[in-house]
C-alpha cells in the first residue's frame, strides 16, 4: 500500500493526469508485482523529458542514471526527479561518449534512447553490446548498415531491442487492429499511411525556445532544429517513416509470416522550408540561400510477401493539419481515418460510409477499456502511458518485446530505399530479409490482451 500513496503523491505532484500505476493492478498471481526495474536515460530533450514522466509515475521504476549533453535539459530532469520525491541519479553528459560510461553502471536493467537519430543506432548498439534491455526512439536505424547493425547485435548478444513506435498504442489503431484480428476487414489488400505534419516551425526556430518564430537551424536552433532539419537538407528520402507503417506492419504480420519485399518512391518538389524561411526571415536571410533536397511530398509504395500494396507519405514541410492518413483496406471493407469513416460489405448500407465511432467503441482494445482513463494525461492523447508500459513490462520479464530487432530495421530500412529509389527514377528497391528467413514461421506477437 505504500507504493499506492508513494504514487499518489507522485501523480499529484507532476499532474499529468495519471492516477494509477499499470504495476499494482495487473493481478495478484503476476510473479513480477514488485519487481522493480531499473531504467536509464540517454537524451532528455523533449521526448525524453516525456518518457521520465510516464516512469516516473510507475511504481515498478527506478531511474538510476540520466545522460544528456545540454545541462539545461539534465536540470529540468533533475527538478522533475526532485519534485517526485526520487533519489538522485547519476547524471552523465561530459562530452558526446559519456553514455558510455553509464552504460558500464551495474545498477541498470533498461535503457530509454531519446536522442537525434544519428545517435541512435550507435547508443542502441552499445547499450545491448553492455546486456541492457534496449529501448530505442523513432526513426531507430538510418542507413541499410544501420538498420543491420541492430540485428546483427540484437543476435550476437541476446539483448532485447524495442522500437519505440507510440502510434501502434493509439486507441483507434489498437480498435483498428482488434477489427483485423476478428476478420472484420476480412483478407487484407492495401494500406495507407505516413507521417503528415507542418514541421516548418520545428525544423526552424529562433534558437532560445523549440517553437520559437525565427528560421534558424543547426548550430543556431534549438531542440530539433539542432538536427533535425539537416536532414532535411541532406536528403531526399522519407527520413520519418514509423510512425505511420509501423501499426499497418503490426496488423498484417510483417517479420511475423508476412515482410516487405520491394518499394517504390518518388518525390516532389521542395519548397516549403524556403518559402517559410523567406516568409518569416526575409529572402536576404542566409538560409533563404539554401537548397533543400528533400522533396515536399514523398511517396513509397511498399509490396509485401503477402500481397498487400502499402502507401506511405511523408509531408512535412507545407501548410496542413496533422494526419498520418491511415487506410485499411481488405476483402470485406475499409476504415479511413481522414473522414473517420468505415465500410464493411453486408453490414454498412450499401455504398454508404458508417462514421468510424461506434466501430471503434465496439472493438476498443482491452488494454486501453482497462486503462484509458488512466493513460489520457501521459502524453500524445494517452499511447505514450502503453508504449512505455509495454517496454517496461517486457524489460521486467527480459522478454522479446511486441515491436522488436527486426521490426526496427525493417520500418526503418524504409529511408535508405526510399531515397535510393527517388535517386533512381523510381526504381523498384528490394528490402533485405533481416530475419533471415525467420520471419515464415515467427508466430504474431498476442496482441490482444489487457496485460502489455
Ligand atoms: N515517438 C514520438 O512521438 C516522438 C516525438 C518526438 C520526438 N521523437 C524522437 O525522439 C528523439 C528525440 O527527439 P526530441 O524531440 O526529444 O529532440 P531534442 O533535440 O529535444 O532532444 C534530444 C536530446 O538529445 C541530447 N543529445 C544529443 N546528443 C547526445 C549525446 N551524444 N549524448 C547524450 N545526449 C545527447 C540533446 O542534448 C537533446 O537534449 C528523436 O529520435 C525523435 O524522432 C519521437
Amino acid at each position: 500500500m505504500s507504493s499506492r500513496r508513494d504514487f499518489i503523491k507522485k501523480s499529484a505532484i507532476i499532474g499529468t493526469g495519471l492516477a494509477m500505476s499499470p504495476s499494482l493492478s495487473f493481478g495478484g498471481s503476476d510473479p513480477y508485482k514488485g519487481k522493480k526495474v531499473k531504467v536509464a536515460l540517454i537524451g532528455v530533450g523533449l521526448r525524453g523529458t516525456n518518457h521520465l514522466n510516464n516512469v516516473l509515475l510507475r511504481d515498478d521504476v527506478l531511474v538510476t542514471a540520466i545522460c544528456d549533453i545540454d545541462p539545461r535539459r539534465i536540470k529540468i530532469a533533475l527538478d522533475l526527479m526532485d519534485k517526485a520525491g526520487e533519489k538522485k541519479p547519476k547524471v552523465f553528459g561530459k562530452g558526446e561518449f559519456d553514455y558510455r560510461n553509464l552504460l558500464e553502471m551495474k545498477e541498470i536493467d533498461a535503457v530509454i534512447i531519446s536522442t537525434p537519430w544519428l545517435w541512435h543506432t550507435k547508443m542502441a548498439k552499445d547499450s545491448m553490446l553492455a546486456g541492457k534491455y534496449t529501448g530505442l526512439e523513432v526513426s531507430a536505424a538510418n542507413t541499410m548498415e544501420e538498420c543491420w547493425d541492430l540485428v546483427n547485435t540484437h543476435e550476437q548478444t541476446g539483448s532485447h531491442l524495442m522500437i519505440l513506435e507510440n502510434v501502434n498504442y493509439r486507441r483507434d489503431v489498437l480498435a483498428v487492429l482488434n477489427m483485423v484480428k476478428q476478420n472484420v476487414f476480412g483478407e487484407l489488400v492495401h494500406f495507407r499511411c505516413g507521417y503528415q505534419h507542418d514541421l516548418r516551425f520545428v525544423k526552424l526556430n529562433d534558437g532560445k525556445s523549440a517553437y520559437g518564430k525565427g528560421v534558424e537551424f543547426g548550430e543556431k536552433g534549438i531542440s530539433e532544429s539542432a538536427w533535425r532539419t539537416q536532414h532535411s537538407l541532406l536528403r531526399n528520402a522519407d527520413v520519418y517513416p514509423t510512425h505511420g507503417v509501423g501499426p499497418m506492419a503490426t496488423m498484417c504480420d510483417v517479420n511475423r509470416g508476412n515482410r516487405f519485399m520491394s518499394l517504390t518512391s518518388h518525390a516532389s518538389k521542395g519548397i516549403g522550408l524556403h518559402n517559410y524561411i523567406v516568409k518569416h526571415g526575409g529572402k536576404e536571410h542566409p538560409n533563404a540561400k539554401l537548397k533543400f533536397k528533400q522533396g515536399d511530398v514523398i511517396t513509397s509504395t511498399i509490396e509485401t510477401a503477402n500481397g498487400e500494396t502499402i502507401i506511405v507519405t511523408h509531408d512535412c514541410n507545407l501548410p496542413r493539419p496533422y494526419s498520418l492518413g491511415f487506410r485499411v483496406q481488405g476483402a470485406n471493407g475499409l476504415w479511413e481515418k481522414d473522414g473517420d469513416r468505415i465500410y464493411i460489405e453486408g453490414k454498412s448500407k450499401s455504398h454508404r460510409w458508417d462514421a468510424s465511432k461506434e466501430w471503434l467503441e465496439k472493438y476498443d482494445h482491452p488494454l486501453w477499456k482497462k486503462y484509458g482513463e488512466h493513460a489520457q494525461g501521459a502524453g500524445h492523447g494517452g499511447m505514450d502511458f502503453f508504449v512505455i508500459n509495454a517496454f517496461i513490462e517486457s524489460a521486467k520479464r527480459n522478454i522479446a518485446p511486441p515491436l522488436d530487432a527486426y521490426d526496427a530495421a525493417a520500418w526503418s530500412a524504409i529511408t535508405p530505399l526510399s531515397e535510393a529509389s527517388i535517386e533512381n527514377n523510381g526504381e523498384p528497391q528490394d528490402f533485405p530479409d533481416f530475419t533471415r528467413g525467420m520471419w515464415v514461421k515467427r508466430k504474431p506477437y498476442h496482441w490482444i490482451k489487457d496485460t502489455y
